[in-house]
C-alpha cells in the first residue's frame, strides 16, 4: 500500500494502470517499452527514488529544472515563508514581488530593460515571438532545424515536425527553419528583410547539445542587425549559470535583443518563466501593457522563489562549484571515451551542459537504459538519439561526481550488450 495522505495506491502496478487509464496512455507505455519503469516517488537533493524504493542520481534534472536539486531546503524554506504573506497575486496590478524580481533579473542581463513573466518556457517564447512581431511589424520567424522551444501555438511552429504535425500546426509559411551552424542558410532566410525574429537556443538541447561553431552566434547576431531581424536567445536550458555564466549568451559574448528563461527559474518548486526585452523591444508594454495576459504568469510566489534562485546562483561558491564540476566531467568523460572508444565517440561540453555521443543511431537510448539499471537517470536527446544529455546540477559535490563516474563505468558492459556490440577485450 502506498499512502500519500491525499491519495493512495495498492501497488506500483495499480498506479501504472491508473496512469494509463486516466492520465496519458502513450507516455506511460513508451517508458514501459523502453525498459524504464520509473515512477518518481521520494526526491531529495540530486536523488530520485522510484516507487520500488530504488535510488537514482538525477542527471536529467528535467532540462535544468532541478539545477539546485530536488526540494532544495533553502528554496523550500523560501516558498514556505512566502506562503505566510503572498499568494499568486493579481496580474492586473503592480506588485512588490513582481517588481523586485523583474529588477533582479534585468540587473543580471546587460542590455535588457523589462522582464515579462509567464508560467512556463513555451509561454515565455510566445511572448518573445509576439514582441518581435510587434516591434518589427513583420510576421516571419526563423528557427533552427531540430531546435526546440516548447509546445504552445507559436513556439511549436518553430520546432520539429514531430510535435507540430499531429496538431496541424506544422510550419505555416511564416515559420522558416535553417540548419544549425549554417550561416549562409541564415543569410538567405533573412535577406528579404521580412523576418521579425530569429530564435535560437544558445546550445540546442533537444538536438543533443551540438556546440555552436566558433563565431557562429556572433555571425547570426550580425546578420540579424543587418537585416532588421531581432535576435531571440532561448536560454531555457542554457541560462541560470549552466554554461558557467548566468546566461549562455554572455558566455559566447553575443548580445540578444530579447531572451527567454524558465525551468530552473522556479527552483523546481514553483513554475515561473520570463522573457527579458531591451528598451527598444518594450514598445507594446507602453502602448497596451495588457496585450499579453497570463493569470499564473509571474505569480508572486514564483517571483519570491525566482528572486532567491538568482540570489543563490550569484554566490561565489556556487559559481566556483560549477567550474569544478565542469572540470571534473571534462577530465573524466575524456578518460572514459578513450577507454570505451568502440561505443563512446564524442563529448560536447560547455560548463555543466554535456552531450555524450555514442556510435549508434540509438546509442544514447541504450546507454540511458544501462545507466538507469545502474542507479543513474540521464535521458537521451529526443531529436538525436546518438547523444545522451548529461546534466550535472550546480551544487553537485565531489563524492557524488565520483559516484556518477563509477556507475557509468559499471554500466558500460550492459550498454554494449544492449547495442549488441562484442565485449571489449580487457
Ligand atoms: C530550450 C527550451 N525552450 C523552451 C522549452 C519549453 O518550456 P516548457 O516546457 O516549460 O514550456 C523547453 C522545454 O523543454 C526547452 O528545452
Amino acid at each position: 500500500m502506498f499512502n500519500y495522505g491525499y491519495f493512495s495506491f495498492d501497488s506500483k502496478a495499480d498506479l501504472l494502470q491508473k496512469a494509463t487509464e486516466y492520465w496519458n496512455p502513450g507516455k506511460t507505455k513508451f517508458w514501459q517499452d523502453a525498459g524504464i519503469d520509473l515512477v518518481i516517488d521520494g526526491r531529495e537533493g540530486y536523488f530520485l527514488y522510484d516507487m520500488s524504493g530504488r535510488r537514482l542520481i538525477d542527471l536529467h534534472l528535467n532540462g535544468g529544472t532541478y539545477n539546485f536539486g530536488h526540494r532544495n531546503p533553502e528554496l523550500v524554506a523560501t516558498l514556505k515563508s512566502a506562503l505566510d504573506y503572498f499568494d499568486m497575486g493579481n496580474h492586473w496590478f503592480p506588485s512588490v514581488a513582481r517588481a523586485a524580481f523583474a529588477e533582479k533579473l534585468v540587473r543580471t542581463a546587460p542590455g535588457m530593460q523589462y522582464a515579462i513573466f509567464g508560467a512556463g518556457g513555451a509561454e515565455a517564447v510566445e511572448i518573445a515571438l509576439k514582441t518581435a512581431r510587434y516591434t518589427t511589424k513583420r510576421r516571419k520567424i526563423v528557427s533552427i532545424i531540430k531546435g526546440y522551444h516548447g509546445h504552445s501555438g507559436l513556439s511549436v511552429a518553430t520546432g520539429d515536425e514531430r510535435f507540430s504535425k499531429i496538431f496541424l500546426a506544422d510550419r505555416p509559411e511564416e515559420f522558416i527553419q535553417v540548419p544549425f551552424n549554417d550561416i549562409d542558410a541564415l543569410d538567405r532566410a533573412l535577406r528579404g528583410r521580412d523576418v521579425a525574429g530569429f530564435i535560437i537556443e544558445t546550445i540546442p538541447a533537444t538536438y543533443g547539445f551540438p556546440m555552436p561553431a566558433e563565431g557562429y552566434l556572433q555571425a547570426c547576431r550580425d546578420l540579424c542587425t543587418r537585416y532588421g531581424t531581432l535576435y531571440i536567445a532561448d536560454e531555457v536550458q542554457t541560462g541560470l549559470m549552466r554554461t558557467g555564466q548566468m546566461w549562455g549568451w554572455q558566455t559566447y559574448g553575443v548580445q540578444p535583443d530579447l531572451f527567454v528563461t524558465g525551468k530552473g527559474l522556479g527552483g523546481g518548486i514553483y513554475p515561473i518563466s520570463a522573457c527579458l526585452v531591451s528598451e527598444s523591444c518594450g514598445g507594446w508594454l507602453h502602448e497596451d501593457g495588457a496585450a499579453h495576459i497570463s493569470t499564473s504568469g509571474g505569480s508572486e510566489l514564483g517571483c519570491v522563489v525566482g528572486h532567491q534562485v538568482i540570489d543563490m546562483l550569484q554566490r561565489p561558491e556556487v559559481i566556483a562549484n560549477v567550474q569544478s564540476v565542469a572540470q571534473f566531467f571534462q577530465r573524466e568523460t575524456a578518460r572514459m571515451m578513450a577507454q570505451h572508444s568502440d561505443i563512446f565517440v564524442g563529448v560536447r561540453q560547455r560548463g555543466v551542459i554535456l552531450g555524450l555521443e555514442f556510435d549508434h543511431p540509438e546509442g544514447a537510448v541504450a546507454v540511458s537504459r544501462a545507466l538507469y539499471e545502474h542507479g543513474v537517470w540521464a535521458i537521451f536527446s529526443s531529436l538525436d538519439k546518438r547523444v545522451l544529455q548529461f546534466k550535472p546540477g550546480v551544487l553537485l559535490d565531489a563524492a557524488l561526481c565520483q559516484e556518477i563516474v563509477d556507475r557509468m563505468e559499471a554500466a558500460m558492459p550492459r550498454a554494449r550488450e544492449l547495442l549488441r556490440k562484442p565485449a571489449r577485450a580487457a
